[in-house]
């Protein structure tokens, strides 16, 4: 597949168009950032990291029934996707408080929540990406009624995958953020990315933190902790 323009520059993502208009080819940079863009960094071999996490998930989840835009891994940077128009919600999962939850709540980082929580924020940057709710979303059009509950089942499905599937890894699947998108023809399908980016592992043992938590709160040995969390996930509990 031939890359060609630059379609759009995101924060750790390039996405540029290619010579077929049904794909997109998307590559990963080191380039981190936090706080909406507030703190800024590079995390060496994050771009390889992400990309290969989540080629992977993309294709656990596939053989699981779980439809997302992954078509290939194309080098350790990139990968081919099939061309989707993205719903603006970031369609977070929780199983343990943590983040922005425990501060909104007041709830300890770590208390196990007795379900999982799924919380959509409306994706705009200009608005540090406000908490929605399933009202706010039908009001304002992002989504319609079938399509919410479809994000709904979906991201909770990803979970219950990736929570098994981590935890014979040793890794406690705290949170993570998915984003989907729409086909011409309406179908939804998960997009985006799976990765240390957009999740918190943590190690089952020791609750040592493997994900951007590290770089956010300047823990150190930042590309050890996504490195680990790559060397886990590939090896799958083995
Ligand atoms: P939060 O606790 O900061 O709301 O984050 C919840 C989860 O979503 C966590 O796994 C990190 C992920 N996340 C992103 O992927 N992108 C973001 O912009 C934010 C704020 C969180
Ligand atoms: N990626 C987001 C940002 O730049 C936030 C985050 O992941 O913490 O700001």
């Amino acid at each position: 597949m031939i890359a060609r323009d630059l379609l759009y520059e995101g924060k750790a993502k390039k996405v540029f168009l290619t010579d077929r208009d049904d794909r997109y080819l998307i590559r990963y940079k080191d380039d981190a950032t936090a706080f909406n863009g507030e703190k800024k960094g590079s995390i060496i071999g994050k771009g390889a990291i992400n990309n290969t996490m989540s080629a992977y998930f993309f294709q656990l989840l596939q053989s699981e029934g779980v439809e997302s835009h992954f078509v290939e891994q194309t080098s350790s940077t990139e990968m081919v996707v099939r061309r989707v128009e993205i719903i603006p919600l970031e369609v977070i999962v929780r199983n343990i408080a943590a983040g922005s939850m425990s501060a909104r709540l007041g709830i300890a980082e770590g208390t196990q929540l007795a379900r999982p929580v799924v919380e959509f924020s409306y994706k705009r940057d200009d608005l540090g990406d406000p908490l929605v709710n399933d009202d706010h979303i039908l009001a304002l059009g992002l989504a319609d009624e079938e399509e919410l509950a479809k994000l709904r089942e979906m991201a909770l499905r990803v979970n219950t995958i990736l929570r098994e599937y981590l935890s014979k890894a040793g890794i406690t699947l705290v949170d993570f953020k998915l984003e989907f998108g729409r086909l011409d023809n309406g179908e939804i399908l998960l997009a985006d990315e799976i990765s240390p980016d957009t999740c918190r592992f943590w190690d089952s043992e020791t609750g040592e933190k493997m994900d951007k938590d590290r770089f956010r709160r300047d823990l150190g040995n930042i590309e050890e902790g996504y490195r680990k969390a790559l060397k886990r996930v590939l090896g799958g509990g083995k």
